[in-house]
């Protein structure tokens, strides 16, 4: 299938496996659009957190998440900009507090029928990196290039702790591997959308290698199907 703006190129994994560092890095390579979805469920849980809303309440979360308007907006050097309702909450999606809301806000049907739409245009016309839970089996199953990352939960730990430590969020190690462990659990165990791989996606263990190294090994899979489409 011959999208006008390129490939699609689905990626997924567990949090802390490398996906949104090499998936913004991959956008960058091939001058995709990074599509990030996990912002999306977090900005609807930033928006029900700061309404005082209830979290757990199916209806009117999906209700919210409809009349939320999400945008990613591009920048010239690659990155991302996430704007909720007109707002940059860019960093202030990224809190523990918004992880854990957005993991429950996300397991709404209705939540998500509203998120997976907007996906879809977005995944339409090609030219796409896309990271999320379902992005391989529910928004773009027709994807061209899925890859499942990995890494072991300590791993991902250390570099989730890491990360935290870099926005100025000092919390034990400890703390943030039994977190991680938690989420991990209610990710794979939900009913709506679990974390599983796709049976045509291409595992790569992050584990010991470097972002670059994922890159290189993605990129070459894209050109691959790129070279493979040319000759149809
Ligand atoms: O990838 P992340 O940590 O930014 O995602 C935030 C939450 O949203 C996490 O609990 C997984 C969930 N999510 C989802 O259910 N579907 C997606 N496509 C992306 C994220």
């Amino acid at each position: 299938m011959k999208r006008p703006n390129g490939l699609v190129i689905a990626i997924d994994g567990p949090a802390g496996a490398g996906k949104s560092t090499v998936a913004k890095l991959v956008a960058k390579r091939l001058g995709y659009l990074y599509v990030d979805t996990g912002a999306m469920y977090r900005a609807v849980a930033l928006k029900a957190l700061r309404l005082g809303m209830d979290i757990g309440d199916p209806v009117t979360m999906a209700m919210l998440a409809q009349a939320t308007d999400i945008q990613l907006l591009s920048q010239p050097d690659g990155s991302v900009r996430v704007m909720l309702d007109g707002e940059d909450v860019t960093e202030a999606i990224r809190t523990p507090e918004v992880s854990e809301a957005a993991s429950i806000v996300s397991a709404h049907e209705g939540v998500r029928e509203a998120l997976v739409a907007e996906q879809r245009v977005l995944a339409e016309s090609g030219g796409v990196v896309m990271e999320g839970r379902d992005v391989q089996t529910v928004v773009a199953p027709d994807a061209e290039v899925k890859v499942f990352l990995t890494a072991s939960l300590e791993e991902r730990a250390r570099r989730r702790w890491q990360e935290l430590r870099q926005r100025g969020t000092e919390i034990p190690y400890e703390q943030v591997l039994q977190e991680l462990r938690e989420r991990d659990e209610r990710d794979q165990q939900r009913a709506i959308a679990p974390l599983r791989k796709a049976p045509d996606a291409v595992e790569i263990d992050t584990t010991h290698l470097s972002p670059e190294a994922v890159v290189e090994q993605i990129v070459a899979l894209a050109q691959r199907c790129q070279h493979l489409s040319a000759k149809d």
